[in-house]
């Protein structure tokens, strides 16, 4: 898909306002992508600070933003969307949960993110969520993931929740096992290769911190196992989704290491030394 009708899409999307039908047709993923970063923050931790701000990279209409802001008092947070109803959502969804103080909300693309005059210089935290997938060529995504190093402090941690083809693949493979046909990626999604992807944060200077599948059980039920006894619809408000949600919620909330590697959405998590 074009660029411009990526943007229509988008547009078109934001109509649902500060409902989260406006950024997923997955609400259920939305909650893990959420618990993913938080969970992130508290475990690599961000550099000494007073002030520690961190920055959403096209924030849609701020969900995550303002649910970050709520679980960690002490930070503050910018977002940018080329979406202007996006970000109108994402203030009004910062002033409803009385985050409004402390976040920032713009209208900017991501392709520019090294000349958007709103932003701070450096962020002690970056993350992006099925951002840098809507950018329709490696180049332009490459582009926009350099900008953003850019934009992080020395010490900073950068969160990446992206779709990746290699666990994507590995899905499409278990579904054949089943008998069912390979999804397709959405038109208006390009999606990571992990190697290219990890070969690309490495040469910006960026270390690993850790590699997360936190929708693996999510994505196991949703598009393999229900859609394997429903005639291979995929059922996103099937209630198994919901306990799978749960289910996974609950076990990192005691620590257990996650469920495979079967989800379409990764988080990698990076710090700049
Ligand atoms: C899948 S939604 C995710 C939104 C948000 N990160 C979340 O997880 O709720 C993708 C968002 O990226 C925005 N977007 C796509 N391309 C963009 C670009 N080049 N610059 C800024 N925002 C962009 C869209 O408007 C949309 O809000």
């Amino acid at each position: 898909m074009e660029l411009g009708e990526i943007k229509a899409h988008w547009q078109n999307w934001a109509k649902a306002g500060t409902g989260i039908a406006a950024t997923t047709k997955t609400p259920t993923v939305k909650a893990l992508e959420i618990d993913a970063l938080s969970r992130a923050v508290s475990r690599f931790g961000l550099p000494p600070a007073s002030d520690l701000r961190g920055l959403e990279v096209a924030c849609g209409n701020g969900i995550n933003s303002v649910s970050l802001l709520k679980r960690h008092p002490n930070l503050s947070i910018d977002g940018f969307d080329y979406v202007e109803d996006m970000v109108a959502s994402a203030r009004a969804v910062a002033e409803e949960a009385g985050v409004g103080g402390r976040s920032r909300f713009f209208v900017g693309d991501m392709r520019q993110i090294g000349e958007m005059p709103e932003l701070d210089g450096g962020y002690h935290l970056i993350f992006t969520d099925r951002a840098i997938i809507n950018l329709n060529e490696w180049p332009l995504q490459r582009d926009a993931l350099t900008g953003i190093a850019q934009r992080l402090l020395p010490g900073g941690l950068l969160l990446v929740i992206e779709n990746f083809n290699a666990v994507y693949d590995q899905q499409n493979e278990a579904r054949n096992w089943l008998g069912m046909p390979r999804r397709t990626v959405a038109e208006f999604n390009l999606f990571l290769d992990d190697d290219i992807f990890m070969s690309h944060m490495r040469s910006l200077g960026l270390a690993l911190l850790g590699v997360e599948d936190f929708g693996s059980l999510h994505d196991i039920v949703l598009y393999l196992l229900v859609p394997a006894i429903n005639g291979g619809v995929v059922d996103y408000a099937h209630p198994l989704v919901e306990k799978a949600t749960e289910l996974s919620l609950a076990a990192y909330a005691h620590g257990h290491g996650g469920f495979g590697q079967l989800g379409q959405n990764r988080l990698y998590a990076f710090r700049k030394p």
